[in-house]
């Protein structure tokens, strides 16, 4: 079982919008490690959500880092923009970097740490040759696009490859699983080597922001 610590990342997508501020200032004070921020193009996802102007004024809101998830096509041409809007983690989806190495490259030499996903339908070969150049990696046990879907089981064998390849390479790589993730749910990725767990639905549907965290912080202990 993985001894690495564990950071909970609410995801914003389930946020009432009405209120950012408030919302993502309420998920800190709850114990929250990190912010997940959905970007979505309306292309490489069929739903469309916020740019970097809402990474920018999120930023200006708490004090924990930003984890941003990159849903567009041509990542490659958005590290900067997103880097200096203040993710701390950046996220970008390998099925869309035919350069992946040189997009982990940038994202890490404009000070971020570097990340990639790929859908369920997508293999991690395509994430394993690159790991050395990353700090995360992120196994979407959704498809991406929109928040509030069920869980994938099927996602907890590539949870343990990760876990499994970086641990004989001897890397520390974070393993963050997003979608449908819950006090059910943490639990068997955690088994699996999960270390970063983002919520959406969870966390921002529930009336006290805290007991749902402490809810999945206990499922993983
Ligand atoms: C899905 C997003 C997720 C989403 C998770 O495309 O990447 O971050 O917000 O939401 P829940 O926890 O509601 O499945
Ligand atoms: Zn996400």
């Amino acid at each position: 079982m993985s001894s690495s610590i564990i950071h909970i990342a609410p995801s914003i997508l389930s946020a009432d919008f009405r209120h950012l501020e408030r919302e993502v200032k309420d998920a800190e004070a709850a114990g929250a490690d990190r912010i997940h921020c959905d970007v979505m193009d309306g292309h490489f996802v069929p739903n469309l959500t916020f740019g970097p102007f809402v990474i920018e004024a999120v930023k200006k809101c708490v004090s924990i880092p930003l984890d941003v998830h990159l849903m567009i096509s041509n990542p490659q041409d958005y590290i900067a923009t997103y880097c200096n809007a203040g993710a701390n983690v950046l996220l970008v989806h390998a099925e869309v970097c035919p350069d992946l190495a040189q997009v982990l490259l940038d994202i890490r030499k404009h000070g971020a740490k570097a990340g990639a996903a790929v859908n369920p339908d997508k293999s991690i070969d395509l994430l394993v040759p690159h790991f050395d150049a990353m700090d995360q990696v992120l196994i979407m046990t959704v498809f991406a696009g929109f928040g509030g879907q069920k869980f994938i089981p099927d996602m907890l064998p590539k949870i343990r490859s990760v876990r499994d390849e970086a641990a004989r390479r001897g890397l520390s790589l974070a393993i963050e699983v997003d979608g449908g993730i819950n006090d059910q749910t943490a639990r068997p990725c955690f088994e699996n080597g999960a270390t970063v767990f983002v919520a959406g639905n969870y966390v921002f549907g529930g009336d006290s922001y805290k007991d749902r965290i402490d809810a999945i912080r206990r499922a993983v202990r």
